[in-house]
């Protein structure tokens, strides 16, 4: 049998997937009929001028799919037996595309197909970026981290193996109880503690669990946006409460009473983003506003390692005696963000089903950084890391207050400079935040308004700078150069 087929050598896909190509659609397009006899590879060789291997390849990728079959002694054959699908549809002509009509979302796809801002928009390219929310990776220890890997790679085979731990390597939940009793005075038991992947996980459980569409959550405004999305795409309805220098006002919320609120979401050791810390008095209130109302709170606890100066308050989870709180927490900011390893602290009546939720989503994280995490935590070196970077980001932070008092003066007010790697600046100034953003991208700089934080971004002015990443250096000329757009308004 004499087959026609175009092979161009000058095309950038190889000749044997050419070839594949080729007698695929021949056989889709009944050129080559079910049960057909095809040349053999020497024969089809010789009359394409190319090698045998090429045409071996490409046989036997469609022996491999199905669309040819093997009788040994006589040969190779189209299959008589080609999937439903393909036989039960129209030839399909080689230029020809199929279109069909448009997939139907659910309700979660239509919010989300409408929803701005995901996947996260990445900061503008420039010089000296503000990004707020990174933390210094070029500090993060690798050699030992490295080390702390490669003690279980070859140890054992058990982290190639799905878990047998729902929620969490055991050992891991051990030393996160324990580290949050000591550092955050929360409350639990070992078996509270549910190992996600980081705290977008934890919150879309919850989220997954405890809400219906038509809920109403309670929320921080201004407010972490990744919380609101998944709020929002789940169908809740939101109730913004503001906040001032001791957090959230409570009494906003005590104060509401249309509607049964069953869940509160706050990030009382340090708000984002303006960076105020919710005041004991407050944090009982709230706790009582839960006790009172049946109410859960959502306590994203992001970044609380990080705090210069005073004290820490406990957790609200460590003063709740009501089974309110669900505690989130993550390495995102302490380690890296790229580890994806969070933890929700869980009232003991919880734990089963979220476990369950985690399962059927994604079964567990993956097991070696789990093992590695666990020492990494036994052997002290999360804390040192942290006294570390606690140093280093203090300085960092007192180096761009600094810089802004110098350079912009009057121009600013600055909040939130005790605690995390973000300051909020309000910036007074006739420019609109988009001219300020693009003159300062000009310079080099790259700033981030607040509006989007708000759920009504009708707030100008604001501006979130993170340092964390950025040296004392850049902090300082990243300043110098934003006081220069300025000087013509
Ligand atoms: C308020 C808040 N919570 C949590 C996170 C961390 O999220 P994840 O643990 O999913 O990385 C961030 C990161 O910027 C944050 O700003």
């Amino acid at each position: 049998m004499d087959l026609a087929i175009a092979l161009n050598s000058n095309s950038p896909l190889p000749l044997y997937q050419q070839l594949y190509q080729e007698l695929r659609q021949a056989i889709l397009n009944g050129r080559l009929s079910p049960g057909v006899r095809i040349p053999s590879t020497r024969s089809l060789a010789k009359s394409l001028s190319i090698s045998r291997t090429t045409v071996t390849q490409s046989y036997e990728q469609l022996l491999s799919e199905g669309y040819l079959t093997t009788i040994s002694g006589s040969g190779t054959f189209v299959c008589a037996q080609l999937p439903d699908d393909l036989l039960h549809s129209k030839p399909i002509e080689s230029s020809q595309t199929i279109t069909r009509s448009p997939v139907k979302l659910n309700q979660y796809g239509m919010i989300l197909s409408q929803t701005e801002n995901l996947p996260r928009i990445a900061a503008p390219d420039t010089e000296i970026n503000f990004r707020y929310g990174q933390p210094a990776i070029d500090q993060f220890p690798l050699k030992l981290w490295r080390k702390l890997l490669s003690r279980y790679f070859y140890s054992n085979l058990s982290w190639l193996d799905y878990s047998t731990e729902p929620l969490g390597y055991k050992p891991l939940r051990e030393e996160i109880a324990s580290y949050l009793s000591r550092s955050r005075a929360v409350k639990c038991d070992t078996d509270q503690v549910l190992i996600v992947n980081g705290t977008q996980q934890g919150l879309d459980l919850i989220m997954r669990l405890l809400i219906e569409p038509g809920d109403m959550i309670a929320l921080e405004d201004p407010g972490y946006m990744s919380a609101r999305l998944i709020f929002q795409t789940q169908g809740a309805e939101l109730l913004p409460i503001p906040v001032d220098d001791s957090g959230l006002i409570v009494k906003e919320l005590v104060n509401y009473n249309s509607k049964p609120i069953p869940l509160v979401y706050v990030t009382p050791s340090h708000q984002f983003p303006t960076g105020a810390i919710l005041s004991l008095p407050r944090r009982l209130e709230l706790l009582a506003w839960a006790q009172q109302n049946g109410g859960l709170i959502i306590e994203d606890d992001y970044d609380s390692e990080y705090r210069y100066g005073d004290r820490p308050i406990p957790a609200l989870q460590g003063l709740d005696r009501s089974d309110s709180v669900l505690y989130i927490g993550t390495f995102s900011k302490v380690l890296f963000p790229g580890l994806r390893i969070g933890y929700l602290v869980l009232p003991k009546n919880l734990v089963a089903i979220f476990a369950r939720a985690k399962w059927l989503s994604d079964r567990h994280l993956p097991i070696l950084e789990q093992q590695a995490l666990t020492d990494f935590i036994t052997e002290g070196h999360l804390e040192r890391h942290i006294r570390k970077m606690r140093s280093l980001y203090e300085q960092r932070c007192q180096v761009l207050v600094k810089a802004l008092n110098v350079h912009l003066g009057e121009r600013v007010t600055i909040l939130g400079e005790k605690a995390g790697i973000h300051l909020m600046v309000k910036i007074h100034s006739h420019l609109s935040d988009e001219e300020i953003i693009y003159r300062a991208a000009q310079m080099g700089v790259g700033i981030m308004s607040a509006k989007s934080q708000y759920l009504k971004p009708d707030h100008t002015g604001e501006f979130i700078f993170g340092y964390g990443e950025l040296t004392e250096q850049q902090l300082a000329e990243g300043i110098r150069r934003l006081a220069q757009i300025f000087l013509i308004e």
